[in-house]
């Protein structure tokens, strides 16, 4: 059954990786029609399997799977469906996709658990567009925060204006927020993204926590002029100042285990070849897995950021523009996911995830927790990276006796 249901899973990955912004290669950000074409497709899946369909105001997808009694709480499943640029496959539809699977398999046994499940597909959670990650969760969890609206991409479309491009409507954001008392929980299935699994074996593993995350957008002003007439010492040079600060973050996170820190988009003004780079605006991401070994870090950086810039009379704009705690997952339905991989035979291994997840956002809400299926050479970010059918098909297995667990427990 299940060799068959990744098999269907793995043609539906390859579908949904056609669907793109840009030609040659996967892209689909946030309230793009790139991203409403995906969410189409994947619509259609779930009403075949006996769902109801709802697009919510953020650009959400859900699909409800009704419980035995109409009073039952909800189970809430999946993952994100928008991209990184030049993305994986894997990263967030095959939670979706594994999730939609498990509901599958119980409309095929005409089983009705005694809790709903409902099956989400996040339109926001690599935060490509508005450099805010979890948009999509936070709106379910109650923490969208209306400052959000203004926040521009790079063609200076507002956020506001984007979801009312993809059909929804910002002031109705507040009202998508679940009632807790409603829930069971969120259980996501994800793409590992790093080579631990793969070291040791193995198909799946138990997330039991979260990195928590810092991004900041900073800007270094300095001065443009000829590249050929303005003598060296007379330079204000904007990458000058911002090639040493990418150096600073790579030194200190080199030297301060469990610390990563990227700097990941650099936009060089007015960028010609024959001027000296008058302003410089770039993103830099800090994750620990110690929310006070982050933010010490981050202190340390803007710090060396100032330093850097008052040496060669730089000016700098230094902006927050994310930050999420580490998160730890829910005791109860993490012990009842391991039961569930140990059921099906796998040896449990628990893992902390370096990169971000929806669950950070709903942990507020709900009880959470995550299952990690292993990732071939843990490339991710990357159009190779990779899962492969017979994980898959274990997740499928993983997930499908989690509900019956569940069902069992009464969690109704
Ligand atoms: C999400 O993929 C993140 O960790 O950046
Ligand atoms: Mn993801
Ligand atoms: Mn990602």
């Amino acid at each position: 059954m299940s060799h068959s249901a990744a098999q269907r899973l793995m043609a539906r990955i390859d579908e949904l990786a056609a669907i793109s912004e840009e030609p040659g290669r996967l892209t689909r950000r946030f309230a793009t029609p790139a991203l409403s074409e995906a969410m189409a497709l994947v619509a259609n899946w779930m009403e075949a399997a006996g769902m109801t369909v709802r697009r919510d105001h953020l650009g959400n997808l859900t699909g409800r799977y009704e419980a035995a009694r109409p009073d039952a709480k909800t189970l809430l499943l999946g993952s994100h469906l928008d991209t990184v640029r030049d993305a994986g496959k894997f990263d967030g539809p095959l939670g979706v996709l594994v999730a939609l699977a498990a509901v599958e398999e119980l409309a095929a046994r005409g089983e009705r658990p005694p809790f709903a499940v409902e099956v989400v597909a996040f339109a926001d959670e690599e935060g490509l567009r508005f450099h805010s990650a979890y948009l999509g969760s936070s709106a379910l969890a109650g923490g969208f925060r209306s400052e959000w609206l203004e926040l521009a991409d790079a063609d200076g479309v507002s956020m506001a204006a984007a979801i009312r491009q993809a059909g929804g409507d910002p002031a109705a954001i507040a009202g998508e927020r679940r009632d807790p008392a409603a829930l069971v929980g969120w259980c996501e299935v994800h793409i590992e993204q790093g080579p631990v699994l793969e070291r040791l074996g193995l198909p799946v593993g138990v997330v039991e926590a979260i990195a928590g995350q810092s991004r900041i957008s900073a800007t270094f002003s300095g001065l443009a002029g000829h590249a050929g007439t303005v003598p060296m010492e007379l330079r204000q040079d904007a990458l000058c100042a911002a090639a040493a600060f990418v150096l600073a973050a790579e030194t200190l996170a080199r030297q301060t285990a469990g610390l990563v820190a990227t700097v990941g988009q650099l936009q060089v003004s007015p960028g010609a070849s024959n001027v000296v780079p008058g302003s410089v605006a770039l993103t830099l991401d800090v994750r620990h897995a110690e929310d006070e070994h982050r933010q010490a870090a981050v202190e340390f950086l803007r710090d060396a950021a100032s330093s850097i810039c008052s040496a060669r009379e730089i000016d700098l704009d230094w902006r927050p523009s994310q930050e999420s705690p580490a998160t730890r997952c829910d005791e109860a339905l993490t012990d009842l996911l391991a039961l569930a991989v140990a059921e099906e035979g796998h040896p449990v291994e628990m893992l902390v995830s370096g990169a971000g997840h929806d669950a950070v956002a709903l942990a507020p809400l709900t009880p959470v927790a995550m299952l990690f299926v292993r990732c071939k050479g843990g490339i991710s970010h990357h159009p190779d990276e990779s899962a492969s059918a017979e994980d898959a098909a274990a997740a499928i297995e993983v997930l499908g006796r989690f509900l019956a667990l569940l069902a069992e427990r009464g969690a109704a």
